[in-house]
Order: C-alpha cells, then sequence, then structure tokens
C-alpha cells in the first residue's frame, strides 16, 4: 500500500497574525499538488481563521493541541468544535512539550484523540523517547507506553477511522536541537510503532497509518529520511516558520 506522504508545519508559539498573513501569502504562492503529499500549517489558535482563509483550500490547517472537553467551563481550553468552526482540519496532539509542560498523560491524550476522530479531523499524534530513554535503552518500552496508553482507550472509535490518525515520532532530544536522529535509528522506531499499530489494529490499518518523522527536519536532511520505508512525512518546527524552508522541505522530500 503506498502512503500519501503528509508534511506538517507546527509553528509551536511564534507569529503574530499579521505574520501568519504574510507567511501565507509567500507560501500560497508555490503549487503543491494534493495528490503529491498532504501539507499542513498549524499556527496558534488566534490565527487558525485567518490562515484557512489566506492559504489555498488544498493546504490543511491545524490546531496543535485541543481540550479534552466539549465545552462548558474550563477557561482558557479550546473545544475541539471551534477548532473545526475555524476550519481546520488536523489537530497536533500529545506533542512531547504538551506532554513534558504541561503534564499531558497518556489517558487524557486519548480523550484528546476521540474528539478529534470523532469531529471528523485528523489526528497528528506524537510519541517520542527523550535522551535518558534511549540511553537506558528504554526507547521502544517508552513507545510502547505511550502508543497503548493513548490508543488502547479508543480502538472501538479507530478501528474503521484510522485513516484519521496520523503518528509523529519525535524522539525528545532531536527535537529544536539541530540534532537529527540517524536515518537508522529513525527507521528503527518508525518500524518498531508500525508493527505496535499492527498488534493494536491489525495489518491493515498499520500498512495505510502514515509515520512521520519530526526532531530538527531541515532542507539537506529530508531526502534521507524520506528514502526510509516506514517514514511517510514530516512534522516540522524551527524549520517551518520560513515559508521557503518549509517549502524546500516538501520539494525535496517529495523528489526522492
Ligand atoms: P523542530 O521541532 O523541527 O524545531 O526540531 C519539531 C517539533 O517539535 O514538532
Amino acid at each position: 500500500m503506498s502512503r500519501r506522504p503528509i508534511f506538517a508545519a507546527n509553528w509551536k508559539m511564534n507569529k503574530t497574525t499579521s505574520e501568519a498573513k504574510t507567511y501565507c501569502a509567500q507560501f500560497g504562492n508555490h503549487v503543491i499538488d494534493p495528490t503529491i503529499a498532504d501539507v499542513v500549517i498549524c499556527p496558534p489558535f488566534p490565527s487558525l481563521h485567518a490562515v484557512r482563509l489566506a492559504l489555498p483550500t488544498a493546504i490543511g490547517v491545524g490546531a496543535q493541541t485541543v481540550a479534552n472537553q466539549l465545552s462548558g467551563a474550563y477557561t482558557g481550553e479550546i473545544a475541539i468544535g471551534m477548532i473545526a468552526d475555524a476550519g481546520c482540519t488536523h489537530v497536533i496532539v500529545g506533542h512531547s512539550e504538551r506532554r513534558a509542560l504541561y503534564h499531558e498523560t497518556p489517558a487524557l491524550l486519548a480523550e484528546k484523540l476521540e474528539r478529534v476522530i470523532n469531529e471528523g479531523l485528523t489526528a497528528i499524534f506524537c510519541v517520542g523517547e527523550t535522551l535518558s530513554d534511549r540511553e537506558n535503552g528504554q526507547t521502544q518500552a517508552v513507545l510502547l507506553t505511550q502508543l497503548q496508553g493513548s490508543l488502547k482507550p479508543i480502538l472501538a472509535v479507530l478501528s474503521d477511522r484510522w485513516q484519521q490518525l496520523v503518528v509523529a515520532y519525535e524522539p525528545v532530544w532531536a527535537i529544536g536541537t539541530g540534532k537529527v536522529a540517524t536515518v537508522d535509528q529513525a527507521q528503527e522506531a518508525h518500524d518498531f510503532i508500525r508493527s505496535t499499530l499492527k498488534g493494536l489494529l491489525g495489518p491493515i490499518a498499520a500498512k495505510g497509518i502514515r509515520i512521520q518523522y519530526g526532531g530538527s527536519v531541515k532542507p539537506d536532511n529530508v531526502k534521507e529520511l524520506m528514502a526510509q520505508p516506514d517514514i511517510d512525512g514530516a512534522l516540522v518546527g524551527g524549520a517551518s516558520l520560513d515559508p521557503e524552508s518549509f517549502y524546500e522541505i516538501i520539494k525535496n522530500g517529495v523528489t526522492q
């Protein structure tokens, strides 16, 4: 089964709405064939709607997190219905910064994933080990805990809607550090994630679910990553903040 690559820009807490519009005007000049790759831009919440209006519809727009509750007295939270109403197509769930800084647990992330899937949007579910996990030989154990902890509670939801799930493997030690995982380290982790997905969701879903790599992806390292059999795209932080560099990543990533 061939998997259409997916490239997502995670802006994190960067860019005002006017900066976002300038970015989109530049990025929108590039023609990206939606049959060749999915492209998603994930700006901060206040810019979601403006970014949706400013980009061609073939480009997806994603939120960087979502509330686990549907509505009500949750000051500061943003519900999935609001995200969908802003025109979003995707939501990042479980980024390592959310796990580490805001104490998001696998059980909480299961609830968030369920909200995204039930709303008909695609979840970009992030997993990844820290440097000490890797040094202690715990990489696979950590990935297993993260995947099982968030996917097992929602297997019934995912069983016929796994197309709405994208997994992003992001080794925490490679995020924003300039230290990219070697292609062998990345492929090994992706292969492990795919075999874990097979155990949870069966062989057809495991073959079809896209697994992105994330962590210091740049225009000059994306090609070798994308050449690996189980790497189906990239979740890009720092290098996505410049529209030309994000476009270069997509261009280099799809032409192997
Ligand atoms: P980076 O971030 O590309 O700046 O390493 C990736 C991410 O955190 O999604």
